[in-house]
């Protein structure tokens, strides 16, 4: 039956009729909120990033302060990145015992039991040329030295589960990380700790916000030889499908509002849980026009996350995971 018999008006005429038909759902307890923790100074003021207003690089008892908010505001947990005092070539801040993760990890679960924290395992906020894995000595043309690298993954992962870490998360796009890390887990006595895996990670622009509140830039170059082409959806496929071969407990896609595609590729390719990334930049681009008055900051960043959720993911993380739970909170 097509006009006038159907008319799919009738489904839409109060909020009523719209509640009961309305076919997704978000909730705070599906939102994971990042959090950027600097090990100096180790006191002092968050200190701002002038991209993404509302977000700051914290001390780990600020960070300590912002995860108890997060518990308050329902959240499904924290995800941390962390800001070193020192760098080196290997980024062997990055699996020191006593490196800002795991210290902050260690403070959270001593607070805050009940928060699930979970941990970016990479190098490059670690190395002093800002890429995700180590540089191959003998070649005259730089570059990163794929499985020389898995080892220092693993070891990062594993001191993120020694310290505390509910989940870890490799965003590194080597080639192998995955079994490498759960392999490592594994013998190290942490059979039960999830690889929630960056899986179809691309080369994006959007992560400029995050390279500068994190100091992650590459030095030279860039990070297309490992990262995924953003005009390629069946690779980001094949590389999802291979984490999931290799042991991920929940795949990721990353960014989000223009891999929409994608995260309902993978939602059908696989039976997993999956994470979609709403980045640095997404959240910039928000900001920026809502404090231009361009944009209904509210009504936009909920229509963003349930979109998110209509393409397939079941978490997101993103950074107005606090606005967004209040917003949630506030309507219910
Ligand atoms: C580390 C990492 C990055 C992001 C998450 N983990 C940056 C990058 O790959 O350059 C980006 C997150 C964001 O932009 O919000 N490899």
């Amino acid at each position: 039956m097509a006009f006038p018999e159907t008319r799919l008006r009738r489904l839409r005429g109060s909020a009523a009729l719209r509640g009961l038909v309305r076919e997704t759902e978000l909730r705070a307890g599906q939102l994971v909120l990042p959090l950027f923790v600097r090990e100096e100074p180790a006191a002092g003021a968050p200190e701002p990033i002038a991209a993404m207003p509302g977000v700051a690089r914290l001390t780990i008892a600020d960070a300590v302060i912002e995860a108890r908010e997060a518990v308050e505001l329902g959240l499904a947990a924290v995800l941390l990145f962390g800001i070193p005092a020192a760098k080196d070539a290997a980024g062997s801040g990055a699996w020191a015992q006593d490196g800002v993760v795991q210290r902050c990890a260690r403070a959270l679960k001593a607070e805050l039991p009940q928060l699930l924290v979970i941990t970016d395992v990479c190098l490059c906020e670690y190395t002093d040329h800002g890429h995700c894995g180590v540089l191959r000595a003998d070649v005259e043309e730089p570059e990163v030295d794929n499985d020389a690298t898995l080892e220092l993954l693993a070891r990062t992962a594993v001191s993120h589960a020694r310290a505390g870490a509910d989940i870890v998360a490799p965003s590194d796009m080597m080639d192998g990380r995955v079994a490498t890390i759960r392999a490592e887990l594994d013998e190290e006595g942490f059979a039960q700790t999830p690889i929630l895996a960056y899986s179809a990670k691309f080369a994006s622009a959007f992560y400029g916000p995050f390279r500068e509140a994190a100091g992650s830039a590459p030095a030279f170059g860039d990070r297309r030889a490992y990262q995924l082409d953003p005009a390629n959806g069946r690779e980001a496929l094949r590389e999802t499908l291979l984490d999931v071969q290799e042991g991920a407990d929940m795949v990721m896609v990353k960014p989000a509002l223009a891999y929409g595609d994608l995260i309902g590729a993978v939602r059908r390719a696989t039976q997993l849980p999956v994470a979609a990334y709403n980045v640095s930049g997404e959240y910039a681009m928000v900001k920026a026009a809502a404090a231009a008055g361009y944009l209904d900051e509210r009504a936009t960043v909920l229509e963003i996350l349930t979109s998110l959720r209509r393409a397939g993911a079941d978490v997101i993380i993103t950074y107005h995971a606090k606005d967004a739970a209040r917003w949630l909170n506030e309507q219910s």
